[in-house]
């Protein structure tokens, strides 16, 4: 019969085997239920006989008693930092003074990405993790082995070749899913939120109380040993140092690589900084290091950085600047949008001078001021915003925002009603700043398509009042056109061809132009197939507008409203009246195939179809297309050299298809 002893350590065992799946190869073993079924028969069993706890339990990741200050820890090997690269040419001298150096023509680099968290070390003896430290200042840093034991992919024992001393370096971070999480509880209990993942991941691992860092969702990578040659066999590469560092169990960035020459190195900068917004984690650039272990000791150091290795920098995500003034922005359904104009700042590779606001209650939640120092983040291509205010630096007189009563455009009431976010001026159409982003919409691409009608374009003939609904745009002439400021007669005569063309257009794409609230391209392509005729659709009730797939009683009410309005009706025969056509047809039930009501996502090159091709396709078969793949995606049609959504499907268990499984199962 097993001993209690026994069973103590199968379960240890066992629960770092599942540890080890979940937290560093990101491949869960067991169910959740079995997983807490283990965990709590070790609690069970080390509560009845604490003579079994051992400091490497899985039991003792969950933090204990507070401390009343971190003690100090010098570290035997300083823990230098990096030089900088920031362009190509400061990569290129840094390759060039390695070729020198070594006196070779190329050199082969271990590459990775650079972790935006905090650098700490790792010391195990015998293969126990004993102590873990922050790096302070370099040479002196912080015992914090209390909170690093709660972090569930920093292995507590190693496996058994474990040299008797090891000191592992590497980062602490928090992924950008989990540190979004952390911050939504916060939010719930009232708590301070913190303003990105390397504040909170630094905030949660200088607790006292260890308790707390273990409910914050830290994560270590491992990136380097203090004295690789304390191993033994001593490896020869540094990639083959981190091959043993991830069989001892650390987890090692996935993106780790080797290549060869300046070349080679501006290929995995441009490589990693286009998968930068998939990573889980931030990043803040790669770090290149000589791969031969020797050649890095020849190389040495200068000062406090290493002559073999250099961080290559992306253009900084974040920044500091002030807030100029609050102002309003009138979207096209009305919305009111308070955006926050900037002193420039050069932030995520661009000068930024305006960030989004969203909505006076999120105004409110940042208290965000006019002379506020904020922090603005930029990241990829996604539009910049203002993560946080910095409370220290607000002036002394900073009045509270509040949002306008009446429409900063067109003097009209502005609505907020109770329970939406939104507050909406009154003015419909009548406010230019309504009827300019309506115009807008009408004339995009997805819309009636009219080429060459820009924002510069509406913003003049609206304020001159030469075009006042979308119907006005038809009667346009050479002359009131050229008249505008700044228009060659060439340019008016081709946006007249432009609106022309626009005229043969198709239901759906009218019925999306005309912005009615709540109506997506998607819903006004269901609704032109349903109804088949624009007379039908102008007819139809709530009720018989909800038969359409997806629509819904709040679309089906924006739909009924709309169509209640004169103003609107009277828009839609002038148009008819200037000519706008379309095929019409009989109204249809939606044509039933193995896609109906499925959601499809496109994703590389196919062979013979093109997107859009596809697109329609799906679509006349009243299946969806979506953008991105979710645990929604019923398929993913798949082409060449299809990338991260390829990926995600296959993580996901979604059924991919290539072209010709897709046009089987399209025609099925
Ligand atoms: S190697 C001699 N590799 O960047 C220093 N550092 O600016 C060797 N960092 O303090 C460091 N990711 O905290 C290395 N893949 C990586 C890294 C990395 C992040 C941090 C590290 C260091 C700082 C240097």
């Amino acid at each position: 019969m097993q001993s209690v002893a026994e069973r103590a350590q199968f379960l240890r065992a066992e629960i770092e085997r599942h540890d080890h799946a979940y937290y560093v190869l990101d491949a869960p073993t067991i169910p959740d239920a079995e997983y807490d079924r283990l965990f709590r028969e070790l609690l069970v069993l080390e509560q009845a006989h604490p003579e079994l706890v051992v400091a490497d339990s899985p039991t003792q990741r969950v933090g204990g008693a507070p401390l009343a200050e971190f003690g100090q820890v010098r570290h035997g090997v300083p823990m230098l930092s990096l030089n900088n690269a920031f362009s190509a040419e400061e990569v290129a001298a840094f390759d060039r003074r390695c070729r020198e150096g070594l006196d070779v023509d190329e050199v082969k680099y271990a590459v990775e990405p650079k972790f935006d968290g905090l650098a700490i070390t790792l010391i195990y003896e015998d293969g126990v993790f004993v102590q873990g430290a922050t790096r302070g200042d370099g040479y002196t840093g912080e015992d914090v082995s209390a909170n690093l034991r709660t972090v569930k992919n920093i292995p507590l024992r190693l496996g058994a070749d474990a040299p008797p001393r090891l000191e592992v370096r590497g980062e602490v971070l928090m992924f950008r899913a989990e540190f979004d999480s952390l911050n939504r509880r916060q939010r719930e209990r009232g708590e301070k939120e913190f303003a990105n993942p390397r504040n909170a991941a630094a905030g949660s691992l200088r607790q006292l109380d260890s308790k707390i860092t273990a409910r914050r969702p830290l994560r270590f990578f491992a990136y380097g040993l203090a004295e690789p040659d304390a191993v033994s066999p001593a490896p020869t590469f540094y990639g083959e140092m981190m091959d043993r560092l991830a069989a001892w169990g650390f987890p090692v960035a996935a993106e780790r690589d080797v290549v060869c020459g300046a070349a080679g190195l501006a290929g995995y900068y441009a490589r990693i900084g286009a998968a930068r917004p998939t990573l889980p984690y931030d990043i803040d650039g790669v770090v290149y290091k000589v791969n031969r272990l020797a050649d890095q000791q020849r190389l040495g150091f200068v000062s406090r950085a290493p002559r073999f290795a250099i961080a290559h920098k992306f253009p900084a995500e974040e920044a500091l600047t002030t807030v100029e003034a609050i102002e309003i922005q009138v979207g096209r359904t009305g919305a009111l949008t308070p955006v926050a104009r900037l002193a420039p700042v050069f932030v995520g590779g661009v000068t930024v001078t305006n960030a989004t606001l969203h909505n006076e209650d999120e105004v409110r939640r940042k208290d965000v001021r006019v002379g506020d120092t904020v922090i603005v983040r930029r990241a990829g291509d996604v539009i910049p915003e203002v993560v946080a205010i910095v409370p220290e630096r607000r002036p002394i007189l900073a009045p509270e925002f509040v949002m306008p009563k009446s429409c900063p455009v067109c003097g009209s009431a502005v609505e907020r009603p109770e329970d939406e976010a939104i507050a909406r001026c009154d003015g419909g159409l009548f406010c230019p700043a309504q009827r300019k982003q309506a115009l807008l919409h009408f004339a995009s691409r997805r819309a009636m398509d009219i080429e060459g009608l820009g924002e510069k374009l509406v913003e003049q003939v609206v304020d001159s009042a030469i075009v006042k609904t979308p119907a006005d745009l038809y009667k346009l002439g050479l002359l009131a056109l050229a008249s505008l400021e700044r228009m060659a007669e060439k340019s008016a005569a081709n946006l007249l061809a432009a609106i022309d063309k626009s005229r043969a257009t198709t239901l759906g794409r009218f019925i999306y132009a005309l912005g009615i609230r709540n109506v997506g391209e998607a819903t006004a392509k269901d609704l032109a197939r349903y109804f088949g005729n624009l007379d039908a659709l102008l007819a139809a009730d709530a009720a018989s507008l909800q038969q359409v797939p997806d629509v819904g009683p709040v679309v089906a009410a924006s739909i009924v409203r709309f169509f209640a309005e004169p103003h609107n009706l009277e828009v839609i025969e002038q148009l008819r009246a200037a000519g706008v056509h379309w095929e019409e047809g009989e109204a249809q039930a939606t044509v039933t195939s193995a896609v109906s009501g499925k959601t499809l996502v496109l994703t590389g090159t196919l062979p013979t179809l093109s997107r859009e091709a596809a697109r329609e396709m799906i679509e006349a078969r009243g299946g969806k297309v979506a953008g991105s793949v979710s645990k929604k995606t019923n398929y993913v049609v798949a082409g060449a050299d299809a990338g991260s959504k390829l990926d995600k499907a296959q993580q996901l268990g979604v059924t991919i298809l290539d072209e010709v499984q897709f046009l089987e199962l399209i025609n099925a």
